[in-house]
């Protein structure tokens, strides 16, 4: 057992640690001479350019890392993108056919709900992208194809590598898909493969540079609710910031657009009480900083997770930075921080991290 998490305290931490290699991996298993490459790929790029539709269908946080595939599916692509609930679109099915696209996000690729959603979307035609984790899984079977990511066995129960790595995933399937189908000029292309191959060093800085996620988790740890804000694609990050710091140090955390504070939630802050705001995105950022300002005022503590861009400008009790990178990719940064904040403040708590109470890796019930 202690063998297996390789001098780490928990199989959650040493997946943790294994972000920078297993994004690497994921990387590199597609690419060949500065190409992205799908081996045996069923759709040709006239297909591709028929696709006017996109869902994104998944669970948890599978589900969360799908949210930025439809994010940039609208932002680079120009198709019209939604992401929806597995549990919620196999009762709720849209109009499909051979020009709707759905990608499935899952981790083991059994997951019940995105079994029985793809088993609709396929009996109307849909052309169905999977991306997980696991070899030949039920998923893999349902799909058109699959993209694997190499985040390798996931032990702890809250999903760390498999998330960054589906991230990964994503960004590179975005960046085919837009090649495929002229979106893209060949410079743009090349530009956005670099910058993914330097994301690893960059989510090496960030575990380099743990000393402050103590300090923030002392502070959260003594409320029993915390608020995670963000805009734009820093909201994505926010939900599974909040997911991450609930399921495994039981804290009950809410997810909010920012804007969207002072029409309710903002009733729920009491001295103390943590708000945590992902701040990444240059034409909302000033924006942001006043919904944190607001909270303050009402005796929120806050935490701030920055670009380095943003440096000097920030105003939260606490500041996290992460490295800069290209606005669409901040995510697979700003999780690790989220991660760290979820992982420390369970730890104060003593919880059972690796293990958190009523809940299952991989959910094979409906
Ligand atoms: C369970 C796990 C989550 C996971 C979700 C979806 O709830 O505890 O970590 O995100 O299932 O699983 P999948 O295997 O489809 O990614």
């Amino acid at each position: 057992d202690s063998a297996s998490k390789e001098g780490f305290e928990t199989f959650t931490l040493k997946e943790i640690y294994e972000q920078p290699k297993v994004c690497m991996d994921t990387l590199n298993s597609k690419l060949e001479n500065g190409d992205i490459v799908y081996e045996d790929f069923p759709f040709t790029k006239e297909e591709l350019s028929k696709i006017n539709k996109i869902y994104t269908i998944g669970c948890g946080t599978a589900f969360y890392a799908g949210i930025n595939f439809s994010y940039l599916a609208k932002k680079m692509l120009g198709i019209e993108s939604f992401e929806i609930l597995s549990s919620e679109f196999r009762y709720d099915l849209p109009n499909l056919d051979e020009n709707s696209l759905i990608v499935a996000v899952s981790q083991s690729g059994e997951t019940a709900d995105t079994l029985a959603a793809l088993k609709e979307a396929r009996k109307m035609g849909a052309k169905i992208v999977a991306i997980t984790n696991v070899l030949a899984s039920a998923i893999t079977r349902l799909s058109d194809y699959s993209i694997y990511t190499l985040a390798g066995p996931e032990i702890g129960v809250c999903s760390t590598k498999a998330y960054t790595s589906q991230l990964m995933a994503i960004y590179e399937f975005i960046l085919y898909l837009a090649k495929a189908t002229g979106k893209i000029d060949e410079s743009k292309f090349k530009e956005y493969i670099e910058e993914l191959k330097s994301i690893p060093e960059k989510q090496k800085k960030i575990l380099d540079d743990v000393g402050i996620y103590e300090e923030i988790a002392n502070v959260i740890k003594e409320k029993s609710s915390a608020f995670y804000i963000g805009r734009l694609i820093d909201y994505k990050t926010a939900m599974e910031g909040a997911l991450k710091l609930k399921e495994i140090s039981y804290i009950h955390t809410e997810a909010f657009p920012a804007g969207e504070l002072k029409h309710g939630s903002i009733a729920l802050i009491e001295e103390k009480t943590p708000v945590i705001a992902v701040l990444t995105q240059e034409e909302v950022f000033e924006k942001t900083l006043s919904n944190l300002e607001e909270v303050k005022a009402r005796g929120a503590v806050t935490i701030g997770i920055y670009s380095e861009i943003f440096r000097g400008k920030d105003k939260t009790d606490f500041s996290i930075f992460v490295p800069e990178t290209y606005k669409v990719f901040y995510p697979i940064l700003t999780a690790i921080s989220v991660q760290l904040i979820a992982y420390n403040t369970a730890k104060a708590l003593n919880r059972d991290v690796d293990k958190p109470r009523n809940l299952a890796k991989s959910v094979t019930v409906e």
